[in-house]
C-alpha cells in the first residue's frame, strides 16, 4: 500500500476528484492549507492576480491505495492538477505499512 499526499492548486480540487473516482478511488482526505515552494509565496499568478505574500492557499489531498492503484493515481493527479505554471503543487509518496478499518476491523488492501 502507498499513501499519497498532493499539494494542489485548489482551482484544481474538482478535476483531481473525478479523475480519481473514474479510476476507482474508495476515498480520500482533503484539507484547505497554505504553503509556498521555491518561489516563497512571491509573484505566483493566484486566479489572475498577483500578490506579494508569503503563504498561498492550496489543497492538500491525501489518499491510501492499493499497490496496483498507485501508479495510475500519480499519473491521474499529476495530469488533472498540472497548468504548466509555476505552483502548480507537488505529490509526496509514502509506503504505508498498514491500515484498519475501524468498524469491521480488516486491515491492509480490504481496509480501503
Ligand atoms: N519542500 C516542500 N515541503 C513541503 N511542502 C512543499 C514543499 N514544496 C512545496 N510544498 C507545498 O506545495 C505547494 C506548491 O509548491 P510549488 O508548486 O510552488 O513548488 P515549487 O517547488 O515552487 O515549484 P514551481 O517552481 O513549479 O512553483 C506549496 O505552496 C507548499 O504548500
Ligand atoms: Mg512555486
Amino acid at each position: 500500500m502507498k499513501y499519497i499526499i498532493a499539494i494542489i492548486q485548489p482551482a484544481k480540487l474538482t478535476a483531481v476528484h473525478d479523475a480519481l473516482l473514474e479510476i476507482g478511488i474508495t476515498g480520500m482526505t482533503v484539507t484547505e492549507v497554505q504553503g509556498y515552494g521555491r518561489q516563497k509565496g512571491k509573484s505566483e499568478i493566484y486566479r489572475g492576480a498577483e500578490y506579494t505574500v508569503h503563504f498561498l492557499p492550496k489543497v492538500k489531498i491525501e489518499l491510501a491505495l492499493p499497490a496496483k492503484m498507485f501508479a495510475k493515481a500519480i499519473d491521474v493527479i499529476k495530469t488533472a492538477s498540472s497548468s504548466g505554471k509555476i505552483g502548480d503543487g507537488k505529490i509526496f509518496i509514502f509506503d504505508l505499512q498498514e491500515a484498519v478499518r475501524i468498524r469491521t476491523n480488516e486491515t491492509g488492501d480490504s481496509a480501503l
